[in-house]
């Protein structure tokens, strides 16, 4: 299963970074709509956002299909409550409702078809309250296109090569990982991990929001410099 391998390295290779680029974005909202007292966060790999939300007092819940990603995040210490329930974004039921329900750093496009996509939203709405807001990025089919075929580089001792393979026709993308890492006897050991990723156009993500009964659907460019025609990478922000 994608990330299996890469779970315990995650955040020391730099995904974990992802949420420095994020956090603007959360701080912004919060500060116009206000905190909720709990969030939850589908997709949630290894609890990243949950250090952060938890330090502001948020009642946290993460979900993932991975368990070894929640593995991850249950080691992790918190300042208030994190939950953490192994479940697809596609199908899962908590049987609750949360004020702000977030689904962030590609893990739309980590869903490589409409339905899918279509049944993540309906999972979302359904765990929407009233009122309340769904938010997620996505990496647009422009930022997909512009992938690197291979780019290289350090993070801290881990050496990391990642190669890049998108399909303009199908919009499907190949990630592929490779890195000389650490394991927990100390050895230094390889690991490879393919993740696939598939781009949507705003048009059928807009009409699918709206088609589960999203209200008001706001859309921003992840840089500041960007249009929503041009952006790499897109926040969405819904509101039930
Ligand atoms: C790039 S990681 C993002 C993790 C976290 N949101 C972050 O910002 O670090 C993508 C995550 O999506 C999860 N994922 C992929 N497909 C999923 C699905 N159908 N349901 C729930 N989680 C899924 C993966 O297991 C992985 O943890």
């Amino acid at each position: 299963m994608p990330y299996t391998i890469l779970a315990p390295y995650y955040d020391l290779l730099g995904w974990a970074d992802f949420t420095d680029f994020l956090w603007p974005h959360i701080e912004s909202f919060l500060s116009t709509f206000g905190e909720p007292e709990k969030l939850l966060d589908i997709a949630c790999g290894t609890g990243v956002l949950a250090e952060r939300l938890t330090a502001l007092g948020i009642d946290y819940h993460g979900i993932d299909i991975n368990a070894d990603m929640i593995a991850v995040a249950r080691r992790k210490k918190y300042s208030s409550a994190a939950t953490f329930s192994l479940g697809d974004m596609r199908s899962f039921d908590l049987g609750a409702e949360y004020p702000v329900c977030g689904c962030f750093y590609d893990s739309i496009n980590h869903i490589t078809d409409e339905t899918g996509v279509e049944a993540a939203f309906r999972q979302a709405y359904r765990h929407t309250s009233s009122g309340g807001f769904y938010l997620f990025d996505v990496n647009t089919i422009h930022g997909l296109s512009d992938w690197k075929p291979f780019h290289s580089f350090r993070k801290g001792k881990f050496y990391i090569k990642q190669y890049g393979e998108y399909d303009r026709k199908s919009r499907l993308g190949l990630y592929r990982v490779e890195a000389f890492v650490k394991n927990t006897a100390g050895r230094v050991i390889y690991i490879e991990q393919t993740l696939p990723e598939r781009g949507y156009t705003v048009t059928f993500l807009k009409r699918s929001l709206a088609a589960t009964g999203f209200r008001r659907i706001l859309i921003k460019p992840f840089r500041r410099f960007e249009t929503v025609a041009e952006a790499e990478r897109l926040l969405f922000i819904c509101r039930k």
